[in-house]
């Protein structure tokens, strides 16, 4: 396989999937041909927010580079066949689905790297410790590279520090060091087709910028 895929995982529903999932393939495709999978229909966020993407590409040209791809899949047998069809990309996002699914199973397979976006709070780790044992099966078949990514994180807190420390003991995984913060430019990129890059709101900017630098490092690595 050729095409770099990262999967974006977790039970609870809201953490931050889609959000995560979006940003990045809008930005991967700034550096190469990018194919964002919803594997989360038929609720379709990526899906729908690719819609309004070329809507708004359509009455403002030239706004972004068409190295983007969209598709969805509805079962990991679908799935399984798509990320196989589009390995001339150079990278591939995989939106998971709010839930442990084969789908959820095939994407801890398929992705070189899996993210698992975890909102700060103390529900969403509790919920997070249900993905532990999928990612151990994973591991049976292949080695299986995991990293948390916090979301609506308020990080200086006392709850942030607190949360951290419970993730640690719960889960064992390991966060990667950018945190995306809790703020509006997330959620106004999220219903304009956009990232919050192209929005030019300077700190959300910052944090997936940095969130693209640290993925590619840990692409080049193989776990
Ligand atoms: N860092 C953030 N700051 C502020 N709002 C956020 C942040 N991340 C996500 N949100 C908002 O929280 C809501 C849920 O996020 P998102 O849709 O990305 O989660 P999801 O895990 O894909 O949810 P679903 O289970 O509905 O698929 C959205 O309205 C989104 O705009
Ligand atoms: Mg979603």
């Amino acid at each position: 396989m050729s095409a770099k895929t990262i999967g974006v995982i977790q039970v609870k529903g809201g953490a931050g999937r889609s959000t995560v999932s979006t940003n990045l393939a809008g930005e991967l495709s700034k550096l190469g041909k990018t194919v964002l999978i919803d594997c989360d229909m038929p609720q379709g966020t990526s899906a729908s927010w690719f819609a309004v993407r070329q809507q708004a590409e359509t009455k403002q040209k030239p706004l972004f580079s068409e190295n983007l791809v969209a598709d969805t899949a509805t079962n990991h047998r679908e799935l399984v066949s798509k990320v196989e069809q589009y390995q001339d990309a150079e990278f591939i996002v995989l939106d998971g689905p709010p839930r442990i699914a084969e789908l959820t199973r095939a994407i801890l397979v398929l992705a070189d790297l899996c993210l698992i976006p975890v909102g700060a709070s103390a529900a969403e780790i509790w919920a997070t410790s249900d993905l532990l044992a999928l990612i151990e099966e994973a591991k049976q078949v292949k080695p299986v590279n995991a990293r948390m990514v916090w979301t609506r994180y308020r990080g200086h807190t006392r709850l942030a520090q607190e949360l951290s420390e419970l993730a640690t003991k719960e889960l064992g995984l390991v966060a990667l060091s950018t945190a995306l913060g809790m703020r509006v430019a997330y959620m106004e990129a999220l219903g304009g087709g956009l990232t919050v890059g192209e929005l030019s709101e300077p700190s959300a900017k910052a944090e997936v910028k940095s969130l693209i630098d640290e993925i590619q490092k840990l692409l080049r690595k193989k776990p």
